[in-house]
């Protein structure tokens, strides 16, 4: 049967929360981009997320919880650094990397000792979290490698014939539109696994933390060269030379000055051109210098074909 997208309301929300409290997976939205959630406490369960993706078992999922004190209860550890760092960003698209309590199962957090705990900006994440009343693993709700979903509609496209029965709430398009910034907070200088819309810069000064230590790409584990791929090949092209570079059968994607703007644009725009059958390339203009950017640069070099 193909994913079932469902309109949020009290038989939605119902439905289910029964559904990951019996092991199963359930798809919903985020800020972000939508997620394919499990009872993250069920290693079973999440072990179906791995199955529906493709997704290598090295690659560590993000727990999802309705707020901070839930987020402490799953850590050995709650640093100071993480503490501030979760006034200063939850609920929104932070990830925060701390100490794994025991409950977390290993296959949560691939066998490592830390696990990524964020407090989703949802309305339909939130009223999900407090139906099911459990943590809930989700990782984005797209097949492993392929653009990250922000609508229900992406979602049954990539995992409906991946999912038997596949529950999609439906929260509507993604503000935030690419994946939290997830940040290690294990120790007294916080660094930036992955770069996303959440700025680590700004919120030091604000939380008043110490200078962010360098955190090197290597250390966050699953954070393949080739990620968040368009099934065609996406070129990056300088600003102003988009002219000289566009050939027959191409499609530009312009991504204007407001990075917030870009980012919600962005993987909405992939996916509907590589949908697109008169659509042979993408070229994009490659975004802005500055701090802004950074988590936009991110993806569309993972995306782009070199
Ligand atoms: O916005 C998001 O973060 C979305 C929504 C659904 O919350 N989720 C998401 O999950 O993007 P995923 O699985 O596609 O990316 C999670 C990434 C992993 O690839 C890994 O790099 C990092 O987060 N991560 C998770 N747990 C980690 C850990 N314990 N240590 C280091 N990095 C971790
Ligand atoms: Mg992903």
């Amino acid at each position: 049967m193909p994913a079932r997208i469902l309109d949020p309301g009290k038989s939605a929300y119902h439905e289910a929360a029964r559904v990951l409290q019996a092991g199963g997976l359930v798809a919903f939205p985020t800020e972000t981009v939508y997620g394919l959630g499990a009872n993250a406490l069920d290693a079973q369960a999440v072990a179906r997320i791995f199955e529906a993706k493709g997704r290598p078992s090295d690659n560590p999922v993000i727990v999802h919880v309705p707020e901070a004190t839930a987020a402490r209860s799953l850590a050995r550890v709650w640093t100071p650094a993480a503490d501030r760092l979760a006034r200063a960003g939850w609920p929104g698209p932070l990830t925060l990397v701390v100490e794994k309590a025991e409950s977390v199962p290993d296959i949560v957090t691939a066998g490592g000792p830390t696990v990524g705990l964020r407090v989703p900006d949802h309305p339909v994440a939130k009223a999900l979290l407090d139906a099911a009343a459990v943590p809930i693993a989700a990782p984005s709700a797209n097949r492993s490698e392929a653009v990250s979903p922000t609508t229900a509609r992406h979602v049954a496209a990539s995992l409906g014939p991946f999912v038997d029965d596949l529950i999609v709430l439906d929260g509507g398009a993604c503000a935030v539109g690419i994946e939290s910034t997830v940040v290690d907070a294990t120790g007294e200088r916080p660094s930036v696994l992955r770069p996303g819309m959440f700025r680590l810069e700004e919120a030091v000064s604000d939380a008043g933390l110490g200078e962010p230590g360098t955190g090197g790409p290597a250390r966050s584990p699953g954070q393949r060269a080739r990620h968040y791929a368009p099934s065609k090949p996406l070129i990056l092209v300088d600003r102003g030379e988009l002219g000289i570079h566009r050939r027959a059968g191409d499609a530009v994607l312009e991504l204007g000055d407001e990075p917030e703007v870009a980012a919600r644009r962005l993987y909405s725009e992939l996916h509907r051109l590589s949908a697109d059958a008169g659509v042979a390339r993408i070229l994009v203009e490659r975004p802005p210098k500055g701090e802004a950017w950074t988590g936009i640069r991110d993806r569309l070099r993972r995306a782009s074909s070199g």
